[in-house]
């Protein structure tokens, strides 16, 4: 089955979908956790591809996710809304104590960009959201009433990289204090192209940046990836594979630092794979993409 044939409800299209199966299925797999599972294009690929497959358990933290697998009907396939943080539990609920690999493909799904109700695409102007789970947690825009100027400053420039990040804060502030609080897509879009100069090229959104920060934020990606790096290895079997493709610099360097300093893992890539021309022409979204790769070392 190639992409084009996931589930007719998403749009995701997957990314480096070769690449997983070719690394899970080094270690003759069992049970696979796809701890991100989106559009569900990796694991249906692992299910048709790896013959030594009983089990791939998906899990996502977006419940429209949960509402279209549904009706996938697929077998050797059980999916859970939850957090990958929380592998341990659903491996519990399937009856296993570990599983053979852990697949993790970070950040968004083209589902969620093209839902206009989310705040994800400077496109749709809409509520500011940014949560993947919309039912827990506050929302970007709630987020933003409850920080000090500063915080909001320092959250962009950590978490954006975004050289303009106070001035973007000053304003945010200014508008909180002229009664025109940060509610919307739009309102934060304006403020960033006011506050960041236009990239060379054009190439980037003057409020990229920005809402990287805030996504990253209002979700903890960094929190739960950073504890999920150091608690997978209790979940895997020896021999077992954790692969997990980064879309940016600071999921990058979580992922390099943790399989690293941690003498559980042996790093099966020294590099960081990327994917080729061809696949990064026909899905733009890949071109970011990096995939790296560790195995759980003996016990
Ligand atoms: C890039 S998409 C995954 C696409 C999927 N691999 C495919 O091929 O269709 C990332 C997904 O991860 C989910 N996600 C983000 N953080 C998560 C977390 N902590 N636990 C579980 N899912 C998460 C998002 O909701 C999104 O659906």
């Amino acid at each position: 089955m190639d992409n084009a044939q996931q589930s007719s409800a998403s749009c995701h299209v997957s990314v480096m979908p070769d690449e997983i199966v070719h690394w899970v299925a080094g270690c003759q797999p069992k049970v696979v956790i796809d701890g991100t599972f989106g559009g569900g294009g990796h694991s249906r690929r692992m299910i048709d591809a790896i013959e030594s497959l009983d089990l791939v358990i998906g899990l996502d933290r977006d419940p429209a996710v949960l509402r279209r697998a549904d009706d996938e009907g697929v077998d050797r396939l059980s999916v859970f809304l939850a957090s990958y943080e929380q592998a341990a539990k659903a491996l519990d609920v399937c009856g296993h104590d570990r599983c053979d690999a852990m697949v993790l493909d970070l950040g968004l799904s083209s589902d969620q960009l093209a839902d206009r109700d989310r705040g994800f695409s400077f496109q749709f102007d809409a509520p500011l959201d940014l949560r993947f789970d919309p039912e827990n947690g506050v929302s970007a825009s709630e987020w933003l009433a409850r920080q000090s100027e500063k915080e909001i400053a320092d959250a962009i420039y950590q978490f954006g990289e975004e050289r303009f990040s106070r001035r973007i804060a000053r304003e945010i502030i200014a508008a909180a204090k002229r009664r025109e609080p940060v509610r919307t897509v739009q309102q934060l879009c304006d403020i960033c192209r006011r506050c960041v100069p236009r990239s060379k090229n054009h190439d980037i959104h003057p409020a990229t940046r920005t809402f990287q920060a805030l996504r990253i934020v209002v979700n903890d990606e960094l929190g739960i990836l950073a504890r999920t790096l150091q608690a997978a290895p209790d979940w895997l079997d020896e021999g077992g594979r954790m692969v997990v493709i980064s879309f940016h610099s600071l999921e990058d360097r979580l992922v390099k630092q943790a399989f690293r300093d941690d003498d559980r893992w042996n790093v099966l890539t020294k590099k960081p794979l990327r994917p080729s021309d061809a696949e990064i022409t026909t899905n733009p979204r890949a071109r970011s993409a990096k995939l790296r790769i560790a195995e759980r070392s003996a016990r």
